[in-house]
């Protein structure tokens, strides 16, 4: 079997003329929490409607454990639990009640599945509080008992986190890891907060603009961040173009608007400031910071940020 549970090979959506996922070669590693990270619009439900099969790819392929989802989805899509739209859940009745309709529906026996997802949310078993009068943490909490009440191997949760308050996020947020560390899931959920995404994720893909700007491990990430200085300047090409002419910089990045950032900077700025104030380019600004996952996004998505 290949140790990728989600693999995608140049997957792309077309509504009409709007590209919604463009090109995008997705990994997803066995036992391990990945983060889809991109901000509204970016093409994160997209994505995962195509890998549960709720989508048709314009062009591209998904592979699923392994197996081209095309042709076995059948097969391979009951070992998925996902949480994309929210489920269809009864008004009327228990959390309990609407479990074990699902759980019938899905042929499963006996009362053993459904308490045991309730179980692993921290909702109680035959409580006899209605949907209806259920809080949005309780609702968004029953929709993952529902994804994972058949025991599916992979999870697919579209903004699991979403509208949720502060201890709602961490309580979820300590569910989701406990579903992958004890329980061996894997995971691939959807977020626009990189605060959450970089708490929870051992691997992470920034989609932007419906395109996978990067893939990589979280560990990988944080170590890329370092010192940064930035130059808020009257000309930011010219300042470029003179920096990595006299200095032999190579780590710049021309913001819109004409600043420009040095990543791990090793020239004297006093002596940079000096030669870009001699070629008649003015230094508004001159600031050296640590360079947070934040701006790296920033960097990486042309000046946009993330969220
Ligand atoms: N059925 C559809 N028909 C036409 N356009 C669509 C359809 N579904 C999505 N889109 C467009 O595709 C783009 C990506 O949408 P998508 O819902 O995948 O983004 P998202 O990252 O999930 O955003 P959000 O954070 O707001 O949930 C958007 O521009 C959206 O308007
Ligand atoms: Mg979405």
């Amino acid at each position: 079997m290949s140790d990728y549970m989600i693999k995608t090979q140049a997957l792309t959506k077309r509504y009409g003329e709007q590209v919604s996922v463009s090109g995008l070669c997705l990994h997803v590693k066995q036992g391990r929490i990945y983060g889809l990270l991109g901000r509204n619009g970016a093409g994160k439900t997209t994505t995962m409607k195509l890998l549960l099969g709720l989508a048709k790819p314009t062009s591209g392929t998904v592979s699923l454990f392994g197996c081209p989802l095309q042709g076995n989805e059948k097969r391979l899509l009951p070992r998925i639990g996902s949480l994309i739209e929210s489920p269809g859940f009864y008004p009327n009745l228990t959390g309990t009640e609407n479990l074990a309709i699902f759980a019938r529906l899905r042929g499963l026996k006996g009362v053993k599945p459904v308490k045991e997802a309730l179980e692993l949310v921290g909702l109680p078993y035959r409580d006899k509080k209605r949907f209806s009068q259920y809080s949005l943490g309780m609702k968004q909490r029953l929709a993952i008992a529902l994804a994972v009440m058949h025991d599916p191997e992979l999870l697919i949760l579209d903004e699991p986190i979403n509208g949720l308050d502060p201890i709602g996020i961490a309580e979820m947020r300590s569910f989701i890891q406990t579903l992958c560390q004890e329980r061996g899931k894997t995971i691939l959920l959807s977020s626009h907060i990189l605060s959450e995404i970089a708490l929870l994720a051992d691997d992470i893909g920034i989609l932007h603009h419906g395109v996978l700007l990067e893939e990589e491990t979280m560990a990988d990430l944080e170590a890329k961040n370092g010192r940064c200085l930035r130059l808020s300047l009257s000309d930011g090409k010219a300042a470029a173009a003179l920096l990595r002419n006299r200095l032999g910089v190579e780590t710049l990045t021309l913001e819109d608007g004409g600043a420009l950032s040095v990543r791990e900077p090793e020239f004297d700025t006093g002596e940079a400031v000096r030669l870009l104030v001699e070629a008649g380019i003015s230094v508004r600004d001159v600031h050296l910071y640590e360079d947070s996952l934040e701006d790296y996004f920033r960097r990486i998505t042309g000046g946009e940020g993330i969220a």
